[in-house]
């Protein structure tokens, strides 16, 4: 939900790219092929989405996108809604589902351990990092970056874990999985209690030791 904008404007600058770099010369044969005609004009313009030089009855954005030279359509709500996974650290774009440390425990067991190890210690010939421990450290001369050391937001922990969790097999944890194995790896780390449920609501209330370890950047991600 977050990125349909930039999505949209990422694929208009892709057609735009496309056409200019690729299209030659109007009407020109290019190896046995025909390529259509260009329109006779077409207005310089500076803005990320142009105006199709094809009609557009709508108006719209997305039409104007699909019109765009013949090139390139709207992405569909469902692809897009397949790439949507992105959670803030308000804990918007969190999903429905719950998951407990008991549950979480289990599942590391399972999915987890062989690269992470038994005290989430990290098992450093698979270039596995550790999950837990280095509290307080990132200002010394040996700082340890893990979940509880560094993170300011319990969030980014879901984010990454349904995102890149396991190695192997990004992508394959459901909802309530990563909500089971974040309870885990923080009530390990000393953050939640072995009691600890989390899901969409009770996540992004967890305080992480480094809270308030980061400097806001007020500059624009990009253009
Ligand atoms: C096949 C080995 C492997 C398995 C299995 C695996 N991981 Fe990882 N994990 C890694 C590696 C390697 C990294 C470091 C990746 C990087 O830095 O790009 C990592 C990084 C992480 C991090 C980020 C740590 C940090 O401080 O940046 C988390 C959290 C994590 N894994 C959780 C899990 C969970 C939860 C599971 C089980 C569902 C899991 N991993 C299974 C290898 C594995």
């Amino acid at each position: 939900m977050f990125m349909r904008d930039k999505l949209r404007q990422s694929l208009a600058i892709g057609a735009l790219a496309l056409t200019t770099t690729a299209l030659p010369a109007i009407g020109q044969e290019t190896q046995g092929r025909t390529v259509a005609p260009l329109p006779a004009e077409i207005e310089e313009t500076t803005e990320l989405v142009p105006t199709s030089p094809v009609a557009d009855s709508e108006g719209t954005a997305d039409a104007g996108l699909e019109s765009n030279f013949g090139l390139g359509r709207a992405a569909t709500e469902a692809e897009i809604a397949a790439i949507d996974i992105d959670v803030m650290p308000d804990g918007r774009g969190l999903p429905e589902g719950n998951g407990s440390y008991a549950e979480g425990s289990s599942l590391y067991e399972e999915k987890c351990l062989a690269c992470h190890g038994e005290n989430l210690e990290g098992i450093k010939e698979l270039g596995a990092p550790a999950l837990i421990g280095g509290r307080d450290t990132l200002g010394s001369d040996k700082p340890v970056k893990t979940v509880e050391s560094y993170l300011a937001n319990a969030s980014t922990l879901y984010d990454y874990i349904h995102r890149a969790m396991p190695l192997d097999s990004p992508g394959s944890l459901s909802a309530d999985e990563v909500y089971a194995l974040s309870a885990y790896i923080l009530g390990r780390g000393g953050i939640l209690g072995e009691d600890a449920e989390l899901d969409a609501q009770s996540l992004p209330q967890v305080q992480m030791p480094n809270a308030d370890g980061f400097i806001a950047d007020p500059r624009p991600d990009s253009l």
